[in-house]
């Protein structure tokens, strides 16, 4: 492995001779602020190595040492995350702008042992341990570099978003989204409302195959994190330098909250106490209605959110809201009189204004699918934009932050290839080199606008996602590219230099490997990846939606 063959590649990297030999004696010297980094790679590479990696001596520590060091001077060329690294004969030099700079180098460092660095325990007897000679100098093109995983459509187990969170920082990718209610589920205990998860997280049936099929699994599908659950996953995040952004979807993807709480639905149109947590998939016109009750209800739940994730943006969805309820509902109607607004869609823009207001009284910002745009933007919110760049473009022209996450490039429910046995009936064709070839500022925005730009994240929905391994399969290897696209300054989308991507890609398949990744091979799934119920239910008998 060289500095060459890095994913994200380095801003800058040079070869230089000689090589750094890791053995017994090697020490790790955490200079001051980079301990936790320092506890991090002993426990990483301590396990792939069987190398003690002892402490050094503080700033006496000569000779065959790894240092880590925090460095002004870093920090003003290249920023808090950016690093720069050092390796020679004597000694390993890490310089790290701020902590996460360190951590992120830390990451570059793992990378350069080789696939093996990434494994628990060693498997090669006698393996000698090295370093190639270099200088590298790196920092993020952009500082939100994210994931989405909708833990909603199908629960992912506490243990999986913690190794996802591994692999997020094994990419340099720094946020977590997790979706964590919508109509089919909701999944996190939330104290002052326990029918939430006590009904809100279990359907009795799970739909699965095309869209269109008529097959469901007819056992009940569920699970939720509790609060402490929740405060490990944020912990761990934090350690790996990764923010947790929670979504809590409203008004619409709300009626798994509504069929626990049914006074939250619009009881004028229908009987929402007959309503179940939904087993079908796709959008579904029962909403919250826009009552000052569910505004006490939903700050309720939003209190004890913040009180669990310290991230300053909080996600309330607010996509693919239907209006139908509310066009036929006199409370609507009604409160769209009282507050003098246009339409259903001024209706829902007040619903996300006043959670706006809310958060931005306690010193956080909303961030909010790019619907949030109809009938007029919140004045602090930033915009995922999902529905291509439109959204996105609009509101950074008016001066809105925005994360862009065009369903068109980096929805990673999508199918990877077109051929019959790909095991994903869902959506178009996105190969990994359609999202190498993802540009996330658009070219029409002007530098200032463009500043807007967070950065981006690929979204992975899951109703066709019962598991782990159909996250991993979705999900890799085209997240690579993402990160990539996320973290380096490539150049233009058409100049992008794919053919290196992927020979870098041949070395990149050794690490996923030992990450234990059920990505999808560039030849084709696996053979155990075809056989219908490893990779998937059953898709017999369901068109192939392309
Ligand atoms: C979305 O895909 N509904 C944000």
């Amino acid at each position: 492995m060289t500095p060459a063959d890095l994913i994200p590649a380095a801003r800058v990297q040079r070869g230089s001779p000689g090589h750094f030999v890791l053995d017994e004696a090697t020490v790790l010297d955490a200079g001051p602020g980079t301990a936790a980094t320092a506890r991090w790679l002993r426990g990483a590479l301590g396990a792939a190595t069987g190398l003690p990696l002892d402490p050094g001596t503080g700033d006496g520590a000569r000779g065959r040492a790894v240092r880590l060091r925090i460095d002004t001077g870093v920090t003003d060329e290249l920023g808090p995350e950016g690093y720069r690294l050092r390796v020679d004969t004597e000694a390993v030099t890490l310089r790290g702008g701020g902590p996460a700079g360190v951590f992120w180098g830390a990451q570059t460092l793992r990378q350069l042992l080789g696939p093996e660095a990434f494994r628990r325990a060693p498997v090669t007897a006698d393996r000698r341990w090295a370093l190639p000679g270099t200088l590298i100098e790196d920092s993020p093109r952009f500082g939100w570099r994210g994931l989405m995983l909708d833990v909603a459509r199908h629960f992912l187990p506490k243990d999986d978003v913690l190794r996802y969170l591994d692999l997020l920082a094994a990419h340099k990718l720094n946020v977590l989204h997790l979706h964590l209610t919508d109509d089919q589920g909701w999944r996190i205990e939330i104290k002052r409302y326990p029918g939430l998860t006590e009904t809100g997280a279990w359907r009795p049936r799970t739909k699965y195959g095309h869209r269109a099929s008529p097959l469901w699994e007819e056992k009940p599908h569920g699970g939720y994190y509790t609060q402490d659950d929740i405060r490990e996953i944020v912990a761990y995040a934090a350690r790996l330098h990764i923010t947790v952004v929670p979504e809590i979807d409203i008004p619409g993807h709300s009626q798994a909250a509504i069929a626990a709480y049914p006074e939250l639905g619009n009881t004028d149109v229908i009987d929402t106490s007959a309503l179940s947590v939904w087993d079908n998939w796709g959008i579904t016109e029962n909403v919250l209605a826009p009552t000052d009750n569910v505004l006490r209800f939903y700050e309720a739940v939003f209190d004890e959110v913040l009180d669990l994730f310290p991230s300053t943006y909080v996600h309330v969805g607010g996509d693919e809201c239907l209006k139908d309820q509310w066009r036929r509902s006199p409370t609507a109607q009604t409160r769209i009189k009282e507050l003098g607004l246009a339409d259903e869609d001024a209706l829902q823009s007040w619903f996300i204004r006043h959670f706006d207001s809310w958060l931005t009284e306690r010193g956080r910002r909303l961030i909010g699918w790019d619907e949030i745009l109809q009938g007029g933007l919140a004045p602090g919110a930033a915009v995922s934009s999902w529905r291509g760049y439109a959204g996105g473009i609009t509101a950074a022209q008016a001066g809105h932050d925005v994360v862009m996450c065009p369903e068109q490039q980096v929805y990673l429910d999508h199918r990877q290839h077109g051929g019959a046995d790909e095991p994903v009936p869902i959506g178009f064709v996105r190969t990994l080199e359609d999202v190498y070839r993802f540009e996330p500022v658009p070219p029409r925005l002007t530098d200032d606008q463009a500043r807007h730009v967070l950065g981006t994240q690929a979204n992975v929905w899951t109703e066709v996602m019962e598991n782990r391994a159909r996250v991993d399969y979705q999900a890799f290897p085209r997240l690579v590219a993402l990160a990539e696209v996320a973290w380096s300054s490539l150049p233009d989308s058409a100049e992008r230099d794919f053919a290196d991507f992927e020979r870098r890609m041949s070395v990149h398949y050794g690490t996923l490997d030992a990450l234990g990744v059920d990505y999808r091979p560039s030849g084709g799934p696996l053979p155990w990846q075809r056989r219908p119920g490893v990779l998937g239910r059953p898709i017999e008998g369901t068109p192939p939606n392309v």
